[in-house]
């Protein structure tokens, strides 16, 4: 199955979150694993289920909680995935990233994703913030596969800046302005769900990869697709396969994103006016 989401799906989803409220989002958010803390941050929220939204996939992951949320950041409208869609949960290419189709129908022009990564370049530490500046998609997938409607965007979409350079040096300003130090780096999609062994990892970083993780490739894809700026930030939340002599677990992801929230917070909540 490919590319059956049509431009009246995606009409008919907006639609139903426009009964909901009197909504026009300008900045569309999705969070990664442990950095939804945002969501408590905004004002005059209007809460959706997933499971309201006509043709919307229902998350299934732990710890994501499947809503979107309408409302503002500091006076600038914004929605919110609290729960993002993966791959590894079986769900196709073009379904993670159909809330992206959604923001941009209610108006939105940037994309800001962030996800939790592991750390492929050895010079980082858990906890680091780095900027994405460019992604290498390993999923080997593509969203875009299928009948291109050219009423969403054209079928050779240009990827040479897929990660707006404006917006990473208005977010470097700002970290710079709120004392959060950021890398900036290439983000490595794969489709998971186990990690990788240490022979990727060193692969990973021998073809030009800082961090890898299991999601955002798909949705900044469709993003660029339909003409949306990105802002891409990953939270380094361990090291890589290989790098020190430990296992990986789900739990550390989730204990450092912790450790960060407070950081990662001030960095975005300072963004998000700025968009
Ligand atoms: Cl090491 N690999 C992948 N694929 N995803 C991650 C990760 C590693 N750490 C956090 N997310």
């Amino acid at each position: 199955m490919s590319n059956t989401l049509t431009k009246a799906m995606i009409q008919e989803a907006a639609d139903y979150i426009r009964s909901r409220g009197d909504v026009a989002p300008k900045v569309g958010l999705i969070l990664g694993s442990g950095l939804g803390v945002l969501a408590d941050y905004i004002e005059e929220a209007i809460e959706i289920d997933y499971k309201d939204i006509p043709h919307f996939p229902t998350s299934t992951v732990e710890g994501h909680a499947g809503e979107l949320l309408i409302g503002t950041v500091k006076g600038t409208p914004v929605v919110l995935m609290k729960g993002r869609f993966h791959m590894y949960e079986g769900y196709d290419p073009e379904l993670t990233a159909f809330p992206v189709r959604v923001m941009k129908e209610l108006g939105v022009t940037t994309l800001l994703v962030t996800n939790a990564a592991g750390g492929v370049n050895t010079s980082y530490n858990p906890g680091d913030l780095m900027l994405i500046s460019d992604h290498i998609n390993l999923t080997g997938r593509n969203p875009l596969i299928g009948h291109n409607d050219p009423e969403l965007g054209p079928r050779f979409p240009d990827m040479s800046q897929p990660y707006s350079r404006s917006l990473r040096e208005l977010a470097k300003e700002i970290g710079g302005k709120h004392n959060v130090p950021l890398q900036e780096g290439v983000y490595a999609g794969l489709l998971g769900p186990s990690y990788e062994t240490p022979a990727e990892i060193r692969m990973l970083r021998t073809i030009g990869a800082d961090a890898v993780g299991m999601s955002t490739v798909s949705e900044v894809i469709v993003a660029r697709h339909a003409g949306l700026d990105v802002l891409g930030i990953s939270c380094i939340s361990n090291m890589a396969s290989g790098i020190l002599d430990q296992p990986l677990s789900h739990a550390e992801v989730m204990e450092t994103t912790d450790r960060v929230r407070e950081k990662f917070l001030n960095l975005v909540l300072a963004i998000i006016p700025e968009l």
